[in-house]
């Protein structure tokens, strides 16, 4: 039967060819099928009772790979709470991570970094002893260094390591604001915050107006889901902010009240917050802003009648409510010498000699890209002289737009000179941000044709800046 024959023979013959492209195209391909070629290294960075931060390097020394699934077992019952630049599976010791839509693909000789948080029990926390990437065994990476016997060991000082295990290394928290929004829809945004930092500070919604909405009525809801996140982490927080002239709630602000009613409302608003995140809260901005740049003190805050006194008072409230927390006065443009910083100078002056509990002065460090002051070591210093801690509380420095590689260059030698100064003056125990990402800055919104402040840019994606503190931080 010739004439069925020939295309019996030729659908034969293109079923050998197709069958033979397969395997080929499989042999090339690993993600198809199976990878071939990879070590991974699984590093703790840092660890605390009950948690722990992992950095887990997959190299691949085989075919380019786009798409990625590493599993492991863990030895000691880890559980993996929150990832970043990956997705989680981890059902009871099996752990099944895969990448993320940005970094799907590993070429020959390239590699992909995630990490994450997790718990485990505190008596071991071995590292898996072997991996697979889409189904075939890695090589080990680095040797296995078996169970840390220290519950809270030094940190790792991972060369190609984050913002907070170098800041961790140097004895100084790394801090940045955060947008409760983001916090709340945005899963990016919330693993950088936990990679990268080791304090928070509420960018809003620890200020009068959101905690103490109606008289005598507290609202701690989107607060305390911060310090749940910070704990989660294993990150500080630091408290922003009792008494400000701004964001206070309308009841106040247009209160009308007498003296001694005032001083009352005072110090039940200080006693009741502060009381609420007693142990939780490691330094407490008690007063913001309350000078103006001529150094005289601001009178459109609602507590201002009862003149310089409302500080000091508040200061006395919040020291009775958590003898614990450190107790700061922080504001804007003093962070070089100048007419404000010599009244700031002179305030804390006047309240140490009457015995007020002022543990900090807090320089905010919201600077514009090129004007770094160069007294701020010097003004810093003068500060811890008075036997003060310092800290960089809300630092950020704002370009003219649009951004150019130069303007970017400039504005990361600025971050660096603040970083260095944090570490050239001792009593310097912390530096915040004020917000990791230009996706949420304040500055667009209030200077016209200014931004792009922060160390990321709108994709997460690090700047010059973030690299300038990094190293800075080295
Ligand atoms: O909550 C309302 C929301 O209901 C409304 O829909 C929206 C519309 O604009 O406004 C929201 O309030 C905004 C709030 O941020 C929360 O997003 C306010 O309008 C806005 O003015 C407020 O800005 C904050 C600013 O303080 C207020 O003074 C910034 O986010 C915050 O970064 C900034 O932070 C201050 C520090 O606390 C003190 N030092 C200076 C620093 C920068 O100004």
């Amino acid at each position: 039967m010739p004439v069925r024959s020939l295309p019996c023979r030729r659908l034969l013959a293109t079923c050998v060819a197709l069958l033979t492209l397969l395997m080929a195209t499989l042999m090339a391909n690993p993600a198809a099928g199976q990878s071939a070629g990879c070590t991974v290294d699984f590093n703790v960075q840092h660890q605390w009772p009950g948690g722990f931060t992992a950095s887990v390097t997959v190299s691949n020394s085989g075919p380019s790979i786009n798409g990625w699934t590493l599993d492991w077992q863990f030895p000691n019952g880890q559980q993996i709470q929150q990832a970043w630049n990956a997705d989680v599976d981890n059902s009871g010791p099996s752990a099944s991570v895969s990448n993320a839509s940005w970094n799907a693909n590993i070429p020959n000789g390239g590699s992909v970094n995630f990490g994450f948080n997790g718990s485990w029990d505190n008596n071991s926390n071995g590292t898996p002893s072997s991996f697979t990437l889409n189904g075939s065994t890695c090589d080990g990476g680095p040797p296995d260094p078996g169970p840390d016997p220290d519950p809270d060991p030094d940190p790792d000082p991972d060369p190609s390591g984050t913002l907070r295990a170098k800041a961790e290394a140097r004895g100084i928290e790394i801090g940045t604001a955060v947008s409760d929004s983001a916090l709340q829809n945005e899963s990016d945004y919330r693993q950088v915050l936990a990679r990268e930092f080791s304090s928070v500070t509420a960018e809003n919604v620890m200020k009068p107006d959101t905690l103490h909405p109606s008289r005598g009525n507290f609202n701690f809801s989107r607060g305390d889901a911060l310090v749940d996140f910070a704990q989660q982490n294993g990150q500080e927080v630091r408290g922003h902010t009792l008494v400000w002239h701004s964001q206070n709630p309308s009841w106040l602000q247009n209160g009308n009240f007498s003296d001694s009613e005032l001083l009352q409302i005072l110090r039940e608003h200080v006693t009741e917050i502060v009381s609420h995140y007693r142990g939780e809260i490691y330094e407490w901005d008690v007063a913001n802003e309350v000078l103006n740049d001529n150094g005289t003190l601001r009178s459109e805050s609602p507590w201002a009648q009862l003149g310089e006194q409302y500080i000091a008072e508040a200061f006395r409230a919040a020291r009775q409510a958590d003898p614990n927390a450190k107790l700061f006065l922080n504001d804007y443009s003093i962070d070089g010498t100048n007419a404000k910083s010599d009244a700031y100078y002179q305030l804390v002056q006047r309240l140490l000699n009457q015995r007020v509990p002022i543990d900090g002065m807090g320089f905010q460090t919201h600077l514009i890209a090129g004007q770094y002051p160069s007294s701020m070591q010097q003004n810093l210093q003068r500060f811890a002289n008075l036997g003060l801690d310092v800290a960089i509380t809300e630092a950020d420095v704002r370009i003219n737009l649009p951004t150019d590689s130069s303007k970017l260059q400039t504005q990361a030698n600025d971050f660096r000179q603040t970083v260095e100064v944090c570490l050239a003056v001792s009593r310097c125990t912390s530096y915040t941000a004020w917000g990791f990402t230009d996706r949420h800055s304040w500055i667009p919104d209030v200077f016209d044709g200014q931004g792009a402040a922060t160390l990321m840019d709108t994709n997460l994606n690090p700047k010059p800046a973030y690299n300038a503190v990094l190293q800075a931080l080295q």
